[in-house]
């Protein structure tokens, strides 16, 4: 039998190390043609040099949700408010690059959270439940939205999970609530983003 050739999305994926320091990962080596766009918990993004694809390689613990990625992407490949996926490996998957900010940076820069971009998650939310997923894990940084206002949704890996989530209800109630009134400051610093996420996981337990 022949040898699967190697690819070269492959080939970047084995140059990059991690390093574990406390309980955090970091990345230790890198190919040249790859930039940082984003880390994560589970994994870290990478832009490519020349195209706009990013390659998101999974910390050692977490490789087995490359697969479970994978397979979800799959499913919502129909859909624009999806990256199309590429390739995966073991360990890592290749998809678009969405040129834009998370919601996380727009509330930190102060850009604005239009109604339309809540509708636009909604769409794709609804989406998503028609092909059979449960959508879940849907936080600020794993929304984006390009200069042209197009929301994109990622890290879509729990949408395979069984059990409800409620977090992007939540998100959403928050945002009627609270957004659009005098005391919502124009930029929100980092630590009051995290501060809120920390309290809000700690009453989902
Ligand atoms: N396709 C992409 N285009 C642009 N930025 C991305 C893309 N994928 C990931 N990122 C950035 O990298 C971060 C981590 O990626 P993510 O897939 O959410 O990893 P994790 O599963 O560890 O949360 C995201 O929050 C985002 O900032
Ligand atoms: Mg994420």
């Amino acid at each position: 039998m022949m040898p699967s050739s190697i690819t070269l999305y492959e080939t970047y994926a084995k140059t990059i190390v991690f390093q574990k320091n406390k309980s955090k990962y970091h990345v230790k080596a890198h190919h040249p043609d790859l930039t940082i766009c984003g880390i994560g918990r589970s994994a870290t993004a990478f832009k490519l040099k020349e195209e706009p694809l990013v390659l998101k390689v999974f910390y050692p613990p977490y490789e087995t949700i490359a697969e479970q990625e994978q397979h979800n992407y799959r499913k919502v490949k129909e859909s624009s408010y999806y990256p199309t996926l590429y390739e995966s490996g073991s360990n890592y998957l290749v998809i678009d690059y969405i040129d834009g900010r998370t919601f996380f940076q727009c509330l930190e820069e102060g850009i604005p959270i239009l109604p339309d971009y809540v509708h636009q998650v909604d769409q794709a939310l609804s989406y998503a439940k028609r092909q059979g997923l449960n959508p879940s894990d849907i936080h600020l940084h794993n929304l984006l939205v390009t200069k042209e206002n197009r929301v994109h949704i990622i890290d879509i890996a729990r949408f395979s999970q069984t059990k409800p989530c409620y977090q992007w209800n939540d998100l959403k109630a928050g945002y009627y609530k609270h957004y659009h009134r005098a005391y919502f400051p124009s930029k929100v610093p980092q630590w009051m983003m995290n501060l809120v996420a920390s309290i809000y996981r700690a009453t989902q337990q």
